[in-house]
């Protein structure tokens, strides 16, 4: 137990505990079903490139800006602000956290509702069963408007989050995660064996890797840092929450590169694992919810022991989006216990159905409330757009701006070299905190904001709108072209 300022906090049990956590964290469905399609469709090795110099530059300054302050504090988001800066306002830079934190676990959980449903399909065979394209989209639209079964569904996932946070950081979060981060690697290591022994998988990897440099623009750019961003879950005080738990022996940087390096592998074996099945059984890749529920079901339906793979596919990536959805359940969480004194189990309740009870228009913005739109979008996609592209970017900035410039110099250097005095890159490190982070996001922000000029840039570049996890509705997936194409028209890309 930590104490700090009277309130008793749990510490991580293990530093490979509070790695696996917090790896689990930012390795969610944005790794699996987002990062391979816009790697294979930006330019390959090329996108690769500037997206490994985005982690490095935007991602571990603000990662570790993140676990400082919250060590530092040994506080949630909202009460770290208040204890490092008290009588300021930052404290809501926490509190637009918690908010960004609610709508995002609203709107991940329909998805992840999803998966699970598609993890029970799969186990009764209902996914290796449609005969083609078009029968599995429909299944999958179909699906999406039946508002009640994707209630359901989300229900039972909230559940089992619930279950995992009320067990608290250590004997919940981090057993859960040293049990389920080695699996979905297993899982993950199980399908890059099947997909890249299969033949006509190189053209798999071919789509993926082929650098192509003519496809590197503003707006791609832009991508490859949104994606680093959501990817390492910055920006609304996760790792805040996650490095208040932290002892005061670890060296912060070093455990931010590691929680990089893990996310950024699994975003490059999920692309191994996926796209060269995908090219060897003559379809097409496409990005979210196209990829996952409409191609890869056909994908395995036409694969020896397609069952097998189908649960193990939908099976990590539950866990996937399990182990990433209690850390955003957990800041709320952990904001209620320490600002609002409520027990664990209370918060652990009132949170999870505060998160629910907003997920439900947007689950039924499939379906009986598909008609319903604010500035054009349904509750689902202006849930996801508002806080991917507005809300995150936003909070990181600040948050870099508050590490680099106004908490204290001396008190920043101190809490980043606690557990590693002679660290090595720290002049480095704080300048990319002061100016390289927050000049970058900036641009994200801005860029991102220009609706009209991305779309033109994406046209052009045929990469899918820029939303960072669902990029097409079902009911405009036809006319972005982007629907599996049948093994009649196999990529030419
Ligand atoms: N990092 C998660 C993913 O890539 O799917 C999503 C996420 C989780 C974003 C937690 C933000 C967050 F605070």
């Amino acid at each position: 137990m930590a104490s700090s300022g009277g309130i008793h906090r749990e510490t991580w049990g293990s530093k490979t505990g509070f790695i696996l956590a917090a790896a689990g964290s930012a390795i969610g469905l944005g790794n699996i079903w987002r990062f391979p399609y816009i790697l294979g469709e930006n330019g390959g090795f090329a996108f690769l490139l500037i997206w490994i110099i985005c982690n490095i530059l935007i991602g571990l300054p603000i990662l570790g800006a993140e676990l400082a302050i919250g060590r530092g504090s040994n506080r949630n988001p909202v009460g770290a602000f208040k204890a490092l800066m008290p009588g300021t306002a930052w404290w809501l830079v926490g509190f637009m956290g918690l908010i960004t934190g609610v709508i995002i676990l609203s709107f991940y959980s329909i998805v992840a509702g999803w998966t699970l449903a598609y993890l029970v399909k799969s186990v009764t065979g209902v996914t290796v069963s449609y005969p083609d394209a078009e029968a599995s989209a429909l299944a999958f639209e179909n699906f999406v408007s039946s508002g009640g079964q994707i209630v359901i569904y989300s229900f039972v996932f909230t559940l089992l989050c619930m279950i995992v946070v009320s067990q608290g950081v250590k004997s919940g979060i981090e057993k859960w995660s040293k049990i389920l981060m080695p699996t979905l690697f297993i899982l993950i290591i199980i399908l890059i064996v099947r997909s890249l022994t299969l033949k006509g998988g190189g053209a798999g990897l071919a789509f993926l890797f082929k650098p192509d440099f003519s496809k590197i623009t503003l707006q791609v750019i832009v991508m490859a840092m949104g994606q680093a961003f959501f990817s390492l879950s910055l920006g609304m005080g996760v790792m805040i929450t996650y490095g208040s738990y932290v002892d005061r022996k670890t060296n912060i940087i070093n455990s931010a590169g590691s929680i990089m390096l893990l996310n950024m592998s699994i975003s490059i074996l999920a692309g191994l694992a996926l796209i060269p099945a995908v090219f060897a059984m003559g379809f097409q890749p496409s990005s979210g919810v196209g990829l996952t529920f409409h191609v890869l079901p056909l994908v395995f339906s036409k694969l020896p022991f397609g069952t097998f793979l189908s649960i193990i596919f939908f099976f990590l990536l539950s866990i996937a989006a399990l182990t990433s959805a209690i850390s955003l359940l957990e800041v709320m969480v952990s904001y209620a216990t320490d600002e609002l004194r409520w027990s664990r189990p209370r918060a652990t309740v009132i949170m999870a159905a505060i998160a629910f009870l907003f997920g439900v228009p947007a689950a039924l913005s499939f379906g009986v409330w598909s008609e319903i739109k604010i500035f054009g979008l349904g509750f689902f996609d202006l849930s996801e757009y508002i806080t991917a592209n507005v809300l995150l970017p936003i909070g990181g900035i600040l948050i870099a701006l508050f590490a680099g410039w106004v908490w204290g110099r001396a008190r920043l250097e101190a809490e980043i070299k606690e557990g590693n005095p002679d660290l090595k890159f720290y002049k480095v490190w704080l300048w990319m905190i002061r100016i390289v982070a927050p000049v970058a996001v900036a641009t994200v922000l801005v860029t991102s904001l220009l609706p009209e000029k991305t779309e033109e840039a994406q046209v052009e570049n045929n990469a899918q709108p820029d939303t960072v996890l669902v990029t097409e509705t079902p009911g405009v997936i036809d006319s972005s072209g982007d629907q599996p194409t049948s093994a009649a028209e196999p990529s030419t890309e």
